[in-house]
């Protein structure tokens, strides 16, 4: 499935969803659209982004279900069933949990998809106080996207692996290419550090650590 329609195939029937970093906004347009949710907000940090979202909104005359608001992730945004923060890095989704209280509400369900440091954004949801239900991985071309469902609650991550795919997503039908990927590229950045006049080597251990648990989990899929 490409990547905005895995987005939406994870977002569960709803009263209102939260498009943080919305641009375009198309995710609250075609949630609003697919009747997932009866009204949405679309937010954005950017003037230019959410002059297009509310550009697009108008052209679907949607302007009755849709807010937009400019702002840094969840700030000032109130309460909503499921918040949506797609397209960014890892460390800013992390950061974008930590700008609303309601984020730590056990009724709250969030779909985040990273674009970067995914490996991060695993271990750094743990530490917060989340777990991922589901994970899947979208295609586009010959890109992959991970896509988390993830909602309050205790996970802990036992082994490297799991930074980069959680137990939830080895249920993918993508999970072994998207593996294998992750190896591929591993490997290439074990190889460049080796190579360098300058060894990082706190940076090679950890690569060579993370290609140890990857290629074991590989076995396993
Ligand atoms: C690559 S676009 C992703 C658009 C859309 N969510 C998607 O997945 O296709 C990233 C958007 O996030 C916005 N953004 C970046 N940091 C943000 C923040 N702290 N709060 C809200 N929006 C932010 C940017 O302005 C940009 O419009």
């Amino acid at each position: 499935m490409m990547r905005l329609d895995t987005i939406l195939s994870l977002i569960p029937q709803c009263e209102s969803v939260v498009d943080v970093g919305a641009d375009h906004a198309k995710v609250a347009i075609a949630a609003v659209a697919l009747q997932k949710a009866k009204y949405a907000t679309a937010t954005d940090i950017g003037e230019g982004p959410l002059a297009r979202a509310k550009a697009a909104i108008r052209a679907e005359g949607l302007e009755q279900n849709i807010q937009t608001v400019l702002t840094d992730g969840l700030t000032g945004v109130e309460k909503h069933s499921v918040a949506v923060v797609a397209g960014m890095g890892g460390e800013l989704i992390l950061h974008i949990l930590d700008t609303a209280e309601w984020t730590k509400d056990e009724d709250v369900t969030f779909v985040l998809q990273p674009m970067t440091a995914g490996e991060r954004l695993r271990p750094g949801l743990s530490e917060k106080g989340y777990r991922i239900v589901r994970e899947e991985i979208a295609q586009e071309g010959e890109k992959l996207y991970p896509v988390l469902l993830v909602r309050c609650g205790k996970e802990k991550i036992q082994t490297l692996d799991q930074h980069w795919l959680s137990t939830a997503g080895e249920s993918s039908p993508l999970a072994g290419g998207y593996l294998d990927k992750i190896i591929s590229r591993l490997k290439k950045q074990y190889a460049g550090l080796l190579a360098a006049e300058e060894r990082d080597e706190t940076r090679i251990s950890e690569v060579c650590a993370y290609l140890d648990a990857l290629e074991k989990r590989r076995e396993r899929i």
